[in-house]
Formats: structure tokens, C-alpha cells, sequence
């Protein structure tokens, strides 16, 4: 069985492909290099660099190398560069993630671990978050850019 790690020579992807590695799992990522580095990758893990909304490059992968489970760690995380480039951001994570899906259905891959981020919370009430707040959470973002839709450049308002 093949794990694929999209952004998996980012901080986080790496550190999950070298934990696969040490398992004796085998591994492939996927990784536009636009914020990863190859060599945080241990030798001899195959690298594919491109885009992990790909559809064509990711079902390639998948196919070539028998993956069965896919773990997403590609996006944009910096908070105040999404602020300035919201839609830049939606493309680069939530766009991506769905094409990410799409190849996965397709071919059959029904193994997905996404890797999402505590921002989501935003300043909880309750620390630890309590687990009714995983759904709560993503409810709430969507309530509040409902109520205050970012601001993009070029748009008087959106
Ligand atoms: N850094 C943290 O403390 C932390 C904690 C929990 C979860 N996460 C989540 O883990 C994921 C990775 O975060 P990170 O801190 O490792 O960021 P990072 O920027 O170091 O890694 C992201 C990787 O994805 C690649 N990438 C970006 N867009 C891509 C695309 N469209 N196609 C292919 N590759 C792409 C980048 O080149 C990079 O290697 C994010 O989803 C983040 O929310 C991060």
C-alpha cells in the first residue's frame, strides 16, 4: 500500500513522510515546491512536483504507484497573506482540495486524512475545545464571512 502526502516537503508533510519512511510505509508526495523543500524529503521517496489540484498529475500518481490512502497537508497557511489575497487562498486550499477529492473518487482511493488547522476555531471559548466545536467551527466561519465577506482587491464588495 502507497500513502501519498501532498505539500509533503512542507514543516508538517515532512515530518508525517519521514514518519511513514521510518515505518517502512511506502510513500509519494506530491508538492509544488512553492513553499517545501526537496531535501526535507528522506532519500529515496519519489517526488512529483506539481500541483496537488492536478487532477491529471494526481490520478497518474495514484495509478503508477498503487496509492490506497492520500494525506493533504498542500495549502497556504500564512493567516495575514490570506487576508490580503482571500480568493488567491480559496483557490490554493479549498479549490485545490476539491479537485484533490475529485481525483481520489475517481480512482477509487477512499482513505483521506485531511490536515486542517486550529485557526478554524478562531479565540475559543473554552480551552481545550470541547469536540461539539468541529462542527460548530467550520458553521461558524461560514456565518461570519456571511455577515463579513473579505475584502478583495479590485471589488468594492463581494
Ligand atoms: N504549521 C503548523 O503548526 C500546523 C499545525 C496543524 C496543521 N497544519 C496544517 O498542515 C498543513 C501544512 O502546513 P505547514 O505548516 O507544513 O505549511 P508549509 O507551507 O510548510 O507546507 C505546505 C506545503 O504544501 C506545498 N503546496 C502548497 N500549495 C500546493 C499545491 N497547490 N500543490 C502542491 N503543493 C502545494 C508547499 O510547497 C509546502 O511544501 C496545512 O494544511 C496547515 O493548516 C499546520
Amino acid at each position: 500500500m502507497t500513502v501519498l502526502v501532498t505539500g509533503g516537503a512542507g514543516y508538517i508533510g515532512s515530518h508525517m513522510v519521514h514518519a511513514l519512511a521510518d515505518a517502512g510505509e511506502s510513500v509519494v508526495v506530491i508538492d509544488n515546491l512553492s513553499t517545501g523543500f526537496s531535501n526535507f524529503l528522506p532519500d529515496g521517496v519519489p517526488l512529483f512536483i506539481g500541483d496537488a489540484g492536478d487532477e491529471n498529475l494526481v490520478e497518474d500518481v495514484i495509478s503508477r504507484h498503487r496509492v490506497e490512502s492520500i494525506i493533504h497537508f498542500a495549502g497556504s497557511v500564512v493567516v495575514p497573506d490570506s487576508m490580503r489575497d482571500p480568493l488567491g487562498y480559496y483557490r490554493n486550499n479549498t479549490m485545490t482540495t476539491r479537485s484533490l477529492l475529485n481525483a481520489a473518487v475517481r480512482c477509487g482511493v477512499n482513505r483521506f486524512i485531511f490536515s486542517s488547522t486550529a485557526a478554524v476555531y478562531g479565540n475559543p471559548d473554552q480551552v481545550p475545545v470541547p469536540v461539539y466545536a468541529c462542527w460548530v467551527a467550520p458553521r461558524a466561519a461560514l456565518a461570519r464571512l456571511q455577515a463579513s465577506p473579505p475584502s478583495v482587491p479590485g471589488f468594492p464588495s463581494l
